[in-house]
């Protein structure tokens, strides 16, 4: 018996020195050895039937045995915890992986430059659907069936059905809201409009526009040219200028298409020595590549809202005046920071994006 104990702890400890540092592989020798039906117990149970004599020299080298082979098990156990807690620990030393933040898009940015404006001056923010009927988007805006935006070409009309489209502008918003709200209101309407048109560097298919709506019983011209003018100030700096040209819009009347003096030419970006409206520097005679030599930039439409559009909405025009506008967000942002190609907006490089 004898020989049989020093053999099962040359065994046991090869065992255990080749089982590595796995918790299971251990674990599994523990119960192999120490377990209740493990190799050292078997042992005690086979020492009880030896002859009374012979029992006491054998029970001190199982008992030798038992606290070898568990010495050596929580030697390895302990060894096998410690190397687990240096695989979870961080080492600080390590170069760290730079964060790349994020920021928000130029588009983005203009709509809420321009919003800021005007919800100081109170105007409140509303949005309408993308998807528009026919309804929103032209009749109740007063324009007829055979006003050219209707055409396929000009409007993209959805395969599922004639009666749905994507608004071509955000106007159609001026509608929704008057057939829900009584006035006095003032609003802006932020939102992507989508034309068939071809793209090239002044145009995409998806642009943004900004919509303004105000009504009252006593909103006149003056308030629309006020609100204006402090929002083309805010917007391209005290200097600047605003006119208004005469035009025609089917939902306003009178209508008028508003400029702002260039702002390369004309306007506060050149030291006053060297402003001449129109030309690319004073006393140059070559023309400023903003404006053309025209010293002058076109923004927006607006005008007071027409009465027809009040009647469309259950209004009563004789009780009720308003003004509306409409700008294009990617043409402001344009200006503004002088950007050559619309399509830099959508094109997603990275490059071009974090320089806002
Ligand atoms: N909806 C017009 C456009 O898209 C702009 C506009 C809005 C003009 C409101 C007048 C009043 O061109």
């Amino acid at each position: 018996m004898k020989d049989q104990i020093r053999q099962i702890e040359q065994e046991a400890l090869k065992e255990i020195a080749s089982a590595g540092l796995s918790m299971d592989a251990l674990e599994a020798l523990r119960v192999k050895y120490l377990g209740r039906k493990g190799t050292v117990t078997e042992l005690f149970k086979t020492m009880a039937l030896l002859p009374p004599d012979e029992k006491p020299g054998i029970g001190v080298l199982i008992n030798a045995l038992k606290s070898t082979v568990t010495s050596a098990l929580d030697g390895r156990i302990a060894g096998a915890a410690r190397s687990g807690e240096e695989a979870d620990r961080v080492d600080v030393t390590l170069p760290g992986i730079a964060g790349k933040p994020g920021r928000i898009h130029p588009v983005t940015q203009t709509i809420n430059q321009i919003c800021s404006v005007f919800i100081s001056l109170g105007f409140k923010i509303v949005e309408g659907p993308e998807i528009e009927t026919e309804r929103y988007n032209f009749e109740a805006l007063n324009i007829p069936l055979e006003h050219p935006s209707r055409d396929a070409f000009d409007t993209f009309y959805l395969k599922s059905s004639e009666k749905y489209l994507l608004r071509s502008h955000t106007s159609p918003v001026q509608a929704r809201f008057m057939e829900k709200n009584k006035p006095p209101f003032s609003i802006i309407v932020p939102g992507k409009v989508y034309r068939p048109d071809a793209t090239d560097a002044s145009h995409s298919f998806m642009f943004h526009q900004i919509e303004g709506l105000a009504v009252s019983d006593s909103i006149r011209f003056s308030d629309l040219k006020g609100v204006l003018e402090i929002f083309a100030k805010q917007l391209f700096g005290k200097e600047t200028k605003m006119r208004f040209r005469p035009s025609f819009f089917p939902f306003t009347e009178p209508s008028a298409e508003v400029d702002i003096s260039c702002i390369l030419c004309s306007n506060q970006r050149l030291p006053p020595a060297k402003q001449g409206a129109g030309q690319a520097e004073a006393g140059s005679q070559k023309r400023c590549s903003l404006c053309g030599g025209k010293g002058w930039i076109e923004i927006l439409g607006a005008g007071m809202v027409n009465p027809k559009v009040f009647k469309n909405v259950g209004y009563d025009p004789e009780k009720v005046t308003g003004f509306a506008f409409g700008m294009g967000v990617e043409r402001i942002a344009i200006l503004k920071y002088g950007i050559p190609d619309i399509r830099l907006f959508f094109e997603n490089d990275v490059r071009f994006l974090k320089q806002f």
